[in-house]
């Protein structure tokens, strides 16, 4: 009897824990991807290689968007071009509030009062104006982008010095530090002064501690004590970064008229300096985390597809980059140079694996692409741009690399609009708004290499990373290269 008692209510645990535990879905949801873990769901494979994950789920669903369960939460996953842009435009009922929040508080520390400011209150206009004004408007833009293109000139002097008094003149370097020496302190310069990297010279090699150990920790609120390196490592930042806020608090010429104006003005709005040091850090990671990861898969591309090398060198010749100084290269970064271009953009798309998140405020009815969804509050909506890269519709051939994709037709391309078709900066509210400089930055790192010295890959067999994640390449196998002056 005893025993019937027993069995009856642990089948009832378990009708109740299944009851519980298995989402329901209605007609007009994304039809869902079955899994074996419950509430689980997909966690495990999501975290673990999402790209595949989306990949198969798409095949199975027959390129119709689909729901995968993650975590006890629905994410919906679309995958043309015309329902990210619906989804983008709806930014009143779906949105990335609680995900910026968690980034704010738990990535960059910043207290949950100003993190609320930050993220839904009256920080974030003042962050909007800032960005739109220095960022994309072209004439402020080109400031900062002057100041880059001088320290890259300024690096290249540098390592020249190095490689006249080495013995055999030629240098062999890890991709990662032929990126910190002539992309990451170029750039750590142009917009944060140069008092950073003398106030602290490691400081790039911090950030780097912090995205390869402590990126998903930090952001999911590991405590301290399980994961001691990337809170040092952050502590160490915003230690450098406060003693910025003070110095450009104190007079002007210090940083980029960018940082100098947010700095200036989160101060005026009533921020303590550790919030705004805080705030500088979300900054440097913005500038430096997406842009490192495409300089090293663009400089490793290069190196498996070297006979474009001479085709480079003879467009930067054609747009005379060579005889321009500094401050005229804005006028060849990027319009003079669209074979490097399509190239950039061709490595944007095959190596970029962001996924933008906005959360389901309220029931929503989302149309597109002829289709009506219906999308319930609660629910995440997932637009990996690595699906609308690898489509065939929008990219012919979408698994092979082809650098002549999105140059013009009447050049000898194949046409396509990278402005159209791939969305590695985002969009909507979040649309990166360093997509301009971060062309600029990434050729220009590029022009400087081919143009001055001969390289050369020496480690064997390497690997190009597949995705341009900071942290994949950050853990990826270290190639290196040797590098010759140009005779
Ligand atoms: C190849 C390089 C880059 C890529 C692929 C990239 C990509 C992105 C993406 C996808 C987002 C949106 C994130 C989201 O939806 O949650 C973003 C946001 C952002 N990016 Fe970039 N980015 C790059 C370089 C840069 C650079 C060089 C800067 C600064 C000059 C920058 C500054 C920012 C900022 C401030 C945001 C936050 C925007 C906001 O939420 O209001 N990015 N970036």
């Amino acid at each position: 009897m005893a025993g019937a008692v027993l069995i009856t209510a642990m089948a009832v645990v378990l009708l109740l824990f299944w009851y519980f535990t298995t989402s329901t879905y209605s007609d007009g949801e994304p039809r869902p991807i079955p899994h074996r873990v419950p509430i689980l769901g997909h966690a495990m494979s999501f975290a673990r290689d999402r790209r595949t994950l989306v990949a198969q789920s798409i095949v199975q669903s027959k390129n119709e968007p689909f729901t995968l369960l993650i975590a006890g939460t629905k994410h919906y996953v679309f995958n043309k071009s015309a329902e990210f842009t619906e989804v983008f435009k709806n930014s009143k009922t779906l949105d990335s509030v609680g995900f910026l929040r968690l980034v704010m508080r738990n990535l960059f520390g910043i207290n949950a009062t100003d993190a609320e400011a930050f993220v839904a209150g009256s920080v974030k206009p003042i962050l909007h104006d800032v960005n739109s004004m220095y960022l994309l408007r072209n004439e402020n833009n080109a400031v900062t982008a002057v100041a880059y293109f001088d320290e890259v000139r300024q690096a290249v002097e540098r390592f020249d010095k190095t490689l006249a008094q080495s013995d055999t003149k030629r240098i062999t370097k890890d991709v990662l530090l032929i990126i910190a020496h002539f992309q990451s302190e170029p750039t750590t310069n142009a917009y944060f002064g140069k008092l950073v990297l003398d106030v602290d010279p490691k400081i790039l090699d911090a950030l780097n501690v912090v995205n390869k150990y402590g990126f998903w920790s930090l952001l999911f609120g590991v405590p301290r004590f399980l994961a001691p390196k990337p809170y040092r490592a952050r502590d160490r930042i915003v230690h450098a970064l406060r003693i910025l806020v003070d110095a450009i608090n104190a007079r002007d010429g210090v940083a980029s008229p960018y940082i100098e104006s947010r700095v200036r003005q989160l101060l005026a709005h009533g921020l303590c300096r550790d919030t705004v040091a805080k705030d500088v850090l979300s900054v440097f990671s913005g500038v430096h985390s997406n842009s490192m990861p495409t300089a090293y898969c663009t400089l490793v591309e290069l190196m498996e597809h070297s006979e474009l090398i001479p085709v480079f060198r003879s467009e930067l010749q054609e747009a005379g980059y060579m005889v321009t100084l500094p401050e005229d290269q804005v006028s060849i970064f990027p319009d003079k140079v669209p074979r490097m271009r399509s190239f950039l953009h061709e490595v944007l798309r095959t190596h970029n694996n962001g996924t933008a998140f906005r959360e389901v405020l309220k029931d929503t009815t989302l149309l597109a692409a002829g289709r009506t969804w219906q999308l319930k509050k609660g629910a995440v909506v997932d637009l990996p741009n690595s699906l609308l890269c690898a489509t065939e519709t929008i990219h012919p051939e979408p698994n092979k690399f082809v650098a002549n994709r999105f140059l013009d037709k009447s050049l000898g391309g194949w046409g396509e609009n990278f402005t159209k078709t791939v969305k590695p900066f985002g969009g909507g509210v979040s649309f990166c708004p360093g997509r301009v400089f971060a062309e600029k930055q990434i050729l220009a790192f590029l022009a400087a290499l081919i143009e001055h010295y001969d390289l050369e890959v020496v480690t064997t067999p390497y690997k190009t990373p597949r995705n341009s994640d900071v942290d994949e390449v950050l853990w990826s196998p270290a190639i290196e290269i040797e590098i010759r002056k140009r005779t």
